[in-house]
């Protein structure tokens, strides 16, 4: 048996003696006696009686044992531009100095506190000044609008809310601050304080009793991390459902730590004082994992980057960050390589730099095409490996375990499944798929550590939303195969997510926005392929019977309808106006059936169909492109 298989066994059959051998990873307060607690399943509960900070274990100890001395985090920004460094000691002492000034605000273990910023150094700082002293950080991505802030806020009801007076994108700047006075006049729930790192690029007004960054933190008594128990509250990361309304995912402190640094060393084979850099945002799981966490936990130096894959005027900003700071490992989404392709075709952007430093390419967001595969390897030179996870596990599902022992690679595939996570294929009924059989994925039960815990503050929706359709089984949402060798491929969301850009939003939400408009009646959004960002939303609406209208305008309004209620982030353009929707007997619209059609699946509708001549006249606007 390869390393791999005999973890992966190990991890399924002695979840106990895998788990707390990983453990050992992470420096504990106490030392758990047991790994997993069944008691309450399927709540299930890792390490109950361990205690541990992940503060400490992300900065004092590398501190204590000599390494103070180590970048710990870069930050370079491309849209300043500038870059700073802190190593391990400067960033301990940042993070205890904004601990001590969240408490001095009245935060203690327990309290929320939102954080509203884009890339910079300050954001990490703050995540890492919750965990110090137990408060649970909910970070919220810049490109969502101010309704959806507001949502997060009414959800999370947070004590403080910190954020930036702006953000850094292409050719604009976004005024965060304002964003955040919308929503909280939206939010019912009111923070007792705010504070706002002022940024130079534009400054923003503070009301009474909100507090400058600078006021309040570099003057503050430094906080020392608390131990905290396994099972308390890290943070909360709201992602997209089928719904509107947001899931708040509670990640849990000590399984999380164990989690994240066994990853670091066996999936992505990096080590103490390897530099590593996801580039992602810290308002994404992936930024909560690779950028912050994990990185930090096993003593690397990570790179935070502020700006985009193609840097102006050229496409070589990642080949310049690479050899800039010897990075060994880069973790993106396969829609950056796509935007680098588009501007640089031949992949000569590469041959100007020494990345020689570069050892490994780590995908994951959607999946990564093999033509893309291929464009990124030949570029490179180095392999270029697929991994497939969510908001909701937290780290890898399925990868090529690279530190364990390196498998061949499948273009297409994501790999294997990765110890810890049980993965099975199911038809509808729950029944297993043989090999190359295309179904459901699902994960058996218990999650591995590091998955969430349940949804903040709603027990029943996270059994609702994950457990109820597969006994014993958390269903992902994702459709697939595995293959004869256990090689697992991922087709896409059966239900009504879509990800733009490697960007998770759901369709429910975008849908809302464009109903409360007053000529709506009805309206569909579905996820179509796009050659760059792998998918975009496409609207569909029927108008109220007698509304007249310039059809241009209409559109114009439904366009910013969607920025003003769910963001940029949606990439909403394309919307037409149809006479109907296809729909069942009983008025469910088919949106499977029109993602189908779009998708280049002309499968039979199902028979329930009320009028397919409906259906039938849509075919030749689902199968257009969306305009320029
Ligand atoms: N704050 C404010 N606005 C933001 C934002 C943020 N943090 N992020 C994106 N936006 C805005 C953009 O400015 C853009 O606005 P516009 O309509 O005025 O142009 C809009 O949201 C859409 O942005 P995006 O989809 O990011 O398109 P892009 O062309 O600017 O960039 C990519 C394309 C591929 C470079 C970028 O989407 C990307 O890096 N994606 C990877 C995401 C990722 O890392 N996912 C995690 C898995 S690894
Ligand atoms: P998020 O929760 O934002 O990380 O998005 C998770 C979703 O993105 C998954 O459910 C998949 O649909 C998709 N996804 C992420 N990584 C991959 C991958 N490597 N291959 C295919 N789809 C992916």
């Amino acid at each position: 048996m390869g390393a791999y298989s005999e973890a992966y066994r190990l991890s399924l059959d002695d979840p106990e003696r895998f788990w707390l051998d990983a453990a050992r990873l992470i420096d504990w307060d106490s030392f758990p006696t047991r790994a997993l607690d069944g008691s309450r399943a399927p709540f299930y509960r890792w390490f109950p009686d361990g205690e541990l900070n992940t503060s400490y274990n992300a900065l004092d100890r590398h501190v204590e044992r000599g390494h103070g001395e180590r970048d710990a985090l870069i930050w370079d920004s491309a849209m300043v531009p500038a870059a700073r460094r802190y190593t391990y000691r400067e960033l301990r002492d940042e993070v205890a100095r904004a601990a001590g000034a969240l408490a001095a605000l009245g935060v203690g273990r327990g309290d929320r506190v939102v954080v509203y910023m884009p890339m910079v150094p300050e954001a990490v700082i703050t995540m890492l000044a919750c965990s110090r002293i137990g408060a649970v950080h909910s970070v919220v991505f810049g490109g969502f609008a101010a309704k959806e802030l507001a949502a997060r806020v009414d959800d999370a009801r947070p004590k403080v809310v910190v954020a930036a007076s702006c953000g850094l994108e292409p050719g604009r700047i976004v005024p965060y601050k304002p964003i955040l006075d919308q929503a909280l006049a939206m939010s019912s729930h009111r923070p007792d304080h705010v504070v706002v790192l002022q940024r130079d690029q534009q400054r923003a007004e503070l009301a009474p009793g909100e507090h400058d960054w600078q006021d309040v933190v570099p003057g503050a008594a430094p906080a020392d991390p608390v131990p905290l128990a396994s099972t308390d509250p890290l943070y909360i990361l709201y992602t997209s459902g089928t719904t509107g309304r947001p899931k708040g995912v509670l990640r849990t402190t000590g399984d999380h730590a164990v989690a994240l640094a066994w990853s670091m060393g066996a999936v992505y084979d990096v080590r103490e004082g390897d530099v590593w850099w996801t580039s992602s945002d810290v308002g994404w799981v992936v930024g909560h994992s690779y950028i912050v966490y994990a990185p930090l936990l096993a003593g690397a130096t990570t790179v935070v980057y502020e700006g985009k894959p193609v840097g102006t005027p050229d496409a070589n900003a990642f080949w310049r960050v690479i050899s800039e700071y010897g990075v060994k490992k880069l973790f993106a989404a396969p829609t950056a390589i796509r935007v680098i392709k588009k501007v640089d075709p031949k992949g000569e952007g590469p041959a100007g730099y020494d990345l020689s430093s570069l050892t490994g390419v780590y995908m994951a967001g959607e999946r990564l095409d093999p033509e893309t595969h291929r464009w990124a390897t030949d570029m490179l030179g180095v392999p270029v490996v697929d991994h497939w996870w969510q908001t909701e596990t937290g780290w890898p599902v399925a990868a090529n375990p690279r530190g364990l022992e390196p498998l061949p690679i499948k273009p297409g595939s994501a790999t294997v499944p990765v110890p810890g996570w049980d993965v099975r294929v199911v038809d509808a009924s729950g029944a297993e798929l043989p090999a190359g059989r295309e179904g459901e994925i699902v994960i058996r039960l218990p999650l591995p550590p590091g998955a969430l815990a349940t949804l903040w503050g709603d027990d029943e929706r996270f059994v609702e939303s994950y457990l109820s359709r597969h006994e014993g089984c958390y269903t992902t949402g994702d459709s697939g195969h595995l293959d004869e060798d256990g090689y697992l491929t991922i087709m896409g969301r059966v239900d009504d997510v879509i990800n733009v850009a490697g960007h998770r939003l759901s369709t429910g939400a975008i849908e809302a926005a464009l109903a409360s408009h007053p000529a709506v009646a009805e309206c569909a959004v579905i996820g179509v392929p796009d050659p760059v960002k792998g998918q975009t939303p496409r609207g569909l609406v029927v108008l109220k019977s007698g509304v007249e209208t310039d059809e241009a305008e209409l559109r114009a309004e439904l366009v910013a309808a969607v920025r003003r209620d769910v963001g940029p982030v949606a990439a909403f353009r394309d919307v037409t106006v149809v006479p109907a929707l296809p729909k069942t007997r009983s008025g469910k619209i088919l949106r499977r059936t029109m993602r189908g059609l779009a998708e280049g699946r002309d499968e039979a509708p199902p028979p329930t169909i009320e009028d397919p001549a409906v259906l039938e006249s849509l075919k030749p606007l689902l199968h257009l492109r969306p305009e320029p």
